[in-house]
């Protein structure tokens, strides 16, 4: 788990390219190239090669995922989490209080982001918005947030997080 660095684009894009059930043809051939090369971010790798990745900026407050994936043949092994907990060290690196993100929301059956949405729930987000929208591609978008604290914050003396465990 590292850093993005522009090397690791075609990487990113190739998993995106992978995985069209979460990613329409718009975002994998325009908006994640484009905005891979303004956002920062984390890679997954393995064996040199890019197996999971995500990326962030800043708005409304917030350290905001971008985008987020893993390569399907590395599903359930802990990466997501890993990626997760490097997005939430650097949200406290920055000394934001939050990670932020949107996706599809459940008033939509469909199962892909279904699987998204527990994923998120199941590492402790949890929904402050829902906006009804007039993109037929996401009709329903829930905007879903964590609180990261620092470990010097009284309130989380007993998280077991492991960023919040001291060294
Ligand atoms: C969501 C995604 C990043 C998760 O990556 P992953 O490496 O498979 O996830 P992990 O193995 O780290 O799982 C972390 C936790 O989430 C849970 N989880 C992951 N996928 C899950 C699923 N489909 N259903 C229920 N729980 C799930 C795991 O059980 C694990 O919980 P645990 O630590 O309590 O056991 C990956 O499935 C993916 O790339 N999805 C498609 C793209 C996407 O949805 N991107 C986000 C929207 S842009």
């Amino acid at each position: 788990m590292r850093e993005m660095t522009q090397n690791d684009h075609a990487g990113v894009v190739q998993i995106a390219e992978s995985l069209p059930e979460w990613f329409d043809e718009t975002a994998r051939s325009h908006s994640i190239p484009i905005d891979i090369q303004h956002q920062r971010g984390f890679v997954a790798v393995q064996d040199g090669m890019v197996v999971g990745f995500v990326t962030l900026y800043v708005a409304e407050g917030r350290l905001q995922i971008g985008w987020l994936g893993v390569g399907k043949a590395f599903r359930g092994k802990g990466i997501g989490k890993a990626l997760l907990y490097r997005v939430e060290e650097r949200a406290l690196e920055l000394g934001l209080a939050e990670v932020a993100t949107y996706t599809l929301g459940d008033s939509v059956d469909y199962p892909p982001y279904e699987q998204t949405r527990l994923f998120y729930f199941r590492n402790g987000f949890e929904v402050y918005q829902r906006n009804q929208t007039d993109n037929p591609g996401c009709p329903e978008e829930i905007r879903i947030r964590k609180r990261v604290v620092p470990p010097s914050a009284p309130a989380n003396k007993d998280a077991t997080h492991p960023l919040l465990e001291p060294d």
